[in-house]
């Protein structure tokens, strides 16, 4: 049985989404089991957030609904037979696993689609969030009538908006859980910090790393990026061996016992020193990544936060000499994202990209703020207002992509505030990004988890040590 928050705190979560959602129904379908190659041989399993967030339990192929005209809370499941207890132990009836997260309403799994057909006919509204895998869309499909293709056209904005305000702004049970989760995270990024010298498999370390995240939790949060090529933002190959004069880029994460997500990056040198031309490009990113950190608190929008971050890295590319011309401006065109083509972070809770099974804009913008169409800009995630309890990524980076530099060359894009000449000197450095996770207090910040080493001199104490 996976562990839980005091039943009142998932009570007290569906009490506030019936305040937010007017009339008719919620569904929630836990996920299932999910075959790696045939049927009965799964991948790890992994039950849906939203389900585990107002109804805790981590176990396939349950369901919920809260009515909201009814006041009720009902989960939908079946008990366990002798078939299944004679391969998987003993297993507590769903009435006493429901108990233990407020709810007193079980009903089998048959009645759920009784259940959704009598509001259908009555006229009532029935809600859902987007589904995401295959068999949920199919089986939300089969339960509401709606075709399979269209399902996800068939959310509800109005529980999306709902989940995302509550889930948004962390409790403090769930904070010490995210605590925990970045306490992980430091022991893997530590660990491969001390393994970062020349000769190491990147396979090595990307193991270590991940048996860390499985010895004290649940494992990774995201596949582990780890690779001496950083300018590939999301890089999951680890075939090659680390070489002295490379940089080795992490960016990983651990998922606690409580399914909470850590999520950080760091650039190494591998054997601890920088050589001066990774020194001077790294402090740019490290100035980018501190700075915002220093300038988020609640009534910020985290836009404000990536804007202050992108033009740190257009001054700093200015003074090398890559860049030129009003950094402001610069910006503001998108001349920065040659560099920094993503935005610098995303909510982080339940899941590593808190919420955005429910739609990345309804998590990251609102009425007050829209996505932009402006490359790079138009990657920021997450631009809205910052409140005490939001957790946010902070991930600024520089990256030298030769396919990126070469077109935006031969379109003679912003050569207004491109030195390409210079860039040419750069094309085959790689990348660096630095990531650390910040809550929103009440009057400020706090970085969560231990400090991982990140200035030059800390990570030079670390690694190899
Ligand atoms: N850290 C991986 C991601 O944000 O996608």
């Amino acid at each position: 049985m996976n562990p839980l928050f005091k039943a009142e705190v998932y009570q007290n979560r569906r009490t506030q989404l019936k305040k937010a959602v007017k009339s008719g129904i919620a569904v929630f379908l836990g996920n299932s089991e999910a075959p790696m190659n045939y049927p009965s041989n799964t991948y790890k399993y992994r039950q849906d957030s939203n389900f585990l967030y107002f109804f805790g339990l981590s176990i396939a192929d349950i369901a919920a609904v809260i009515d909201f005209d009814e006041n009720r809370d009902i989960i939908f499941g079946n008990d366990f037979e002798i078939d299944d207890i004679i391969w998987m132990g003993n297993q507590p009836t769903l009435a006493s696993l429901a108990e233990k997260v407020g709810v007193k309403e079980v009903m089998p799994m048959a009645k759920l689609s009784e259940y959704i057909h009598a509001a259908q006919t009555a006229g009532r509204k029935v809600h859902f969030t987007p589904p995401y895998r295959g068999d949920n869309k199919i089986w939300l499909s089969n339960l509401t009538g709606i075709n399979v293709n269209d399902i996800r056209n068939h959310a509800s904005a109005e529980l999306i908006k709902g989940i995302v305000n509550l889930r948004s702004a962390k409790e403090d049970c769930e904070i010490e859980q995210m605590e925990n989760a970045c306490e992980i995270g430091y022991k893997m990024h530590t660990a491969v910090m001390r393994r970062c010298v020349a000769g190491v498999p990147e396979l090595e370390l990307a193991g270590l790393a991940e048996g860390i995240t499985l010895s004290y939790g649940n494992g990774v949060s995201f596949p582990i990026i780890l690779s001496q090529h950083g300018e590939t933002l999301h890089n999951h190959g680890h075939e090659a061996i680390l070489q002295e004069g490379n940089m080795l880029l992490m960016d990983a994460g651990a998922e606690n016992l409580m399914n909470y997500c850590s999520d950080n990056t760091r650039t190494l040198p591998v054997g601890g020193r920088f050589t001066q031309k990774q020194q001077e490009v790294y402090e740019i990113v490290l100035k980018a990544n501190v700075d915002a950190i220093n300038a988020a608190h609640p009534g910020v929008y985290n836009k404000e936060l990536h804007t202050l971050s992108c033009k740190v890295i257009a001054q700093g590319l200015s003074q090398l000499g890559l860049m030129k011309g009003d950094v402001d401006e610069a910006v503001r065109q998108g001349a920065h994202a040659l560099f920094m083509p993503h935005g610098l972070g995303h909510q982080l809770g339940l899941d590593v990209h808190d919420m955005e099974d429910l739609g990345e804009n309804f998590v990251g913008y609102d009425d007050t703020v829209s996505r932009s169409d402006i490359f790079g800009w138009s990657a920021l995630r997450m631009a809205r207002e910052l409140k005490p309890g939001f957790i946010v990524t902070i991930e600024p980076g520089i990256y030298f992509i030769p396919q990126l530099i070469d077109n935006w060359k031969n379109e003679h894009k912003f050569e207004q505030f491109i030195n390409y000449d210079k860039v040419e000197q750069y094309r085959d450095f790689g990348g660096i990004r630095i990531e650390d996770d910040l809550l929103i207090t009440a009057d400020g910040h706090k970085v969560l988890g231990p400090a991982i080493p990140k200035t030059p001199k800390e990570l030079e104490e670390i690694i190899g040590k």
